[in-house]
């Protein structure tokens, strides 16, 4: 049998994922103003559970009021929200799917003109989103409040039946943006080597763990590499760690090129993926995404260590990417995809309109 249509089970929760799939966090700008989930954010991932995949990521959802990083995001910062991510974890159990919800804080990436408020990062830096042009550094009272926002969201999560959650701690927003060295320049306990800088999200993990029972998956995503930030290779195998040693349930590496070199060590043939694999033992298992379409693709992922394949872009025009996958000729077509294929695999009109924002994707 094809590795990727194996079983996992998750150790430390008990959970078993019917296979090596997962469909990553996708932000779709599908849901209301308020935060509620709109009916085609519940069933455009309600098609991809059907359509086979072992793990469904939601789009990143604000933990905070003031995290929001886009119009018609999904928010779990209320308990206004619970009855719809409710909706949406049934939907997904029912077809057969781990549900995971990515949870978030856009820092300095949430614009004002769409929160009202000052963004709030681990220091004061330049800040396109931000009126004054510059977001504000986090007090530690402030730092406190979004730990618990985390923690909360969580448990609604939780309390709406997901599976579990994934921390974004990718792409640039406020968990990496204390992880990065360029962003955050604190000289105090939040802020230093990359012990330090890890602390905002560990005490993120610890206080989860302490609130939720122990059968809800915590898992956290991260980038491997971002120069503009300060987030460099090493300092992320040395936050792998750091996490396996806080016993998350998974490690999600964001990659965007599954197969390119680490831009800090470009003289190592080593993937990002197999810098993590073959550098660290006991690692948590691991998600590895980006730029993955066919069967050969998928294979080559999982000969780097990887424990999970996932996809974003493939899984938008295929929503039975994951039933298929596992056959050797399965050979998916790229972009560009017409609306009407898109409609076809129950993307709605706002979603479409956002795709045609992604260099190449729709044509018609
Ligand atoms: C439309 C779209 C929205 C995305 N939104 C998110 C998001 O909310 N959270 C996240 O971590 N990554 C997000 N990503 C990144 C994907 O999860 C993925 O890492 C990236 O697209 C590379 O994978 P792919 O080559 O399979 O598309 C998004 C990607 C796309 C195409």
């Amino acid at each position: 049998m094809s590795i990727i249509s194996q079983k996992f089970i998750f150790q430390r929760t008990g959970h078993i994922v019917r296979n090596r799939t997962v469909l990553a966090a996708m932000t779709n700008k599908q849901s209301h103003d308020n935060g509620i989930l709109s009916d085609n954010e519940i069933k455009w991932l309600t098609r991809r559970a059907k359509g086979g995949f072992g793990i469904i990521t939601t789009a990143a959802t604000h933990v905070s009021q003031d995290g929001q990083g886009w119009e018609g995001e999904f928010g779990t910062f209320d308990d206004l929200h619970i009855p719809r991510l409710s909706e949406l974890a049934n939907n997904l159990k029912q077809n057969g799917a781990i549900s995971i919800a990515q949870i978030f804080h856009g820092g300095m990436r949430s614009p004002q003109k769409l929160t009202g408020l000052q963004p709030i990062s681990a220091s004061k830096n330049g800040c396109e989103e931000s009126y004054s042009k510059y977001s504000r550094e986090a007090t530690e009272d402030d730092i406190y409040r979004l730990i618990n926002d985390f923690r909360d969201a969580a448990l609604r999560c939780y309390d709406a039946g997901f599976d579990g959650i994934e921390l974004h701690g990718a792409h640039g927003y406020l968990i990496s943006q204390f992880l990065g060295s360029k962003t955050n320049r604190r000289s105090d306990q939040w802020g230093g080597d990359i012990n330090s800088r890890s602390k905002f999200l560990v005490e993120i993990i610890r206080s989860i763990k302490s609130t939720l029972p122990k059968d809800f998956l915590i898992g956290v995503r991260i980038s491997p590499e971002i120069d503009k930030i300060g987030i460099k290779l090493h300092d992320s195998i040395t936050l792998a760690k750091i996490l396996r040693d806080e016993c998350v349930d998974f490690l999600h590496l964001s990659c965007w090129d599954s197969f390119s070199r680490s831009k800090c060590e470009p003289d190592d043939p080593r993937s990002l993926t197999e810098w993590f694999t073959s550098t660290i033992c006991d690692l948590p298992p691991i998600i590895c995404t980006g730029g993955v379409w066919d069967n050969a693709d998928a294979i080559s992922v999982f000969s780097q260590g990887a424990d999970f394949v996932g996809v974003a872009r493939a899984g938008i025009a295929h929503p039975d990417w994951a039933m298929k996958i596992s056959n050797q000729d399965y050979k998916p077509q790229k972009p560009p995809f017409s609306s009407l294929q898109l409609e076809e695999a129950v993307l709605s009109r706002k979603f479409i309109d956002y795709m045609r924002l992604w260099d190449g994707f729709v044509e018609d």
